[in-house]
């Protein structure tokens, strides 16, 4: 494992999941494998971990961190929304435990892919804008500052961003595409600057923050994944099994809390998130706005 990898949560989830020898995990972003292997560890010597993750540098790595449960494991580059068709390609019927953690790897978020291609999740480096986190296909973040009208591109940050300046940097995308193309990170970050009024700057995070939340969100369809899950993983899951959800803004947050309270499949044990401790705070700072819920499968009835 690398040594700046930390998984988030990372006790905490355990504690929840508990899972048992025997057991089959599916682990829904797999990421570098942390999470990952913490349930093999502790699903020895023969629990089972179904690993999905659609970024093709993040499964390399976490081949390489998991290879010691390599008999044990398997592990595909797909959408964590083909669940229910992977298991029945697996001839698996129910699974013991299922594990979201949602959002952006510091993989990711930090740096170049294996080719050298730039990745355009952060304003702090000048690169291109893509945000894909599966490069297979779909619209990058260029993409879609180019092809959008004001008001698509103003609903997008409005809603994904909760940024209220919204209309502002919209305008703002549509004047400069009129001159230059808008694909680089940096100019991004220079224009939302530009277009809010210094007075409505945040104090506390970086003004394109949200503008590179809301892209990204929109990019990946990351609600929209996030919803069809919830809607599917209950049924997969055996009558016991544990559903454990790691979210990163409230957006998300959400959608997970209604979800698991409107679905008479589920029991929520987590009637508060659970949130880092002072401790992981410290050590892992980025963690901050970790949130984990968790509902368990009730008996069938009927
Ligand atoms: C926060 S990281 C997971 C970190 C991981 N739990 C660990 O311990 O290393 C989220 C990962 O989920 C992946 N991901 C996000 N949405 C996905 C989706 N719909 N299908 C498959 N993978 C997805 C991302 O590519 C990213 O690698």
């Amino acid at each position: 494992m690398s040594p700046t990898h930390q998984p988030v949560l990372a006790v905490e989830t355990l504690h929840w999941l508990a899972p048992v020898s025997g057991g089959v995990y599916a682990d829904c972003n797999v990421g570098l494998g942390g999470h990952a292997a913490a349930i093999l560890a502790s699903s020895a010597p023969d629990g089972r971990l179904l690993g999905f993750d659609w970024d093709e540098d993040a499964l390399a790595l976490a081949r390489r961190n998991l290879a010691v449960y390599e008999a044990r494991t398997w592990l595909l580059r797909r959408n964590f929304i083909e669940l229910e068709v992977t298991l029945a390609e697996l001839a698996i019927v129910r699974i013991d435990g299922l594990l979201l953690d949602l959002g952006i790897s510091s993989l990711q978020l930090d740096g170049r892919s294996a080719d050298g291609s730039a990745r355009g999740f952060s304003f702090r480096r000048c690169e291109s804008l893509d945000m894909r986190m599966d490069r297979r296909g779909g619209r990058t973040a260029a993409d879609l500052l180019r092809d959008l009208s004001a008001s698509e591109l103003a609903d997008i940050l409005y809603y994904y961003g909760e940024e209220r300046q919204a209309r502002r940097i919209a305008r703002a995308i549509v004047e400069q595409r009129r001159q230059v193309p808008l694909d680089n990170t940096g100019q991004l970050a220079e224009l939302v600057a530009a277009a809010i009024p210094r007075r409505f700057h945040p104090a506390k995070i970086h003004v394109a923050t949200r503008t590179f939340q809301a892209l990204r969100i929109a990019v990946n369809h990351e609600l929209e994944n996030l919803a069809t899950i919830l809607t599917m993983a209950p049924s997969l899951l055996r009558s016991g099994a544990r559903f454990c959800v790691i979210t990163f803004h409230s957006l998300e947050d959400r959608l997970v809390k209604r979800a698991f309270r409107a679905d008479p499949r589920l029991r929520v044990l987590t009637p508060r998130p659970v949130t880092p401790s002072a401790e992981e705070l410290r050590r892992n700072p980025r963690s901050r706005s970790a949130k984990l819920r968790v509902a368990e499968r009730r008996e069938e009835t009927g």
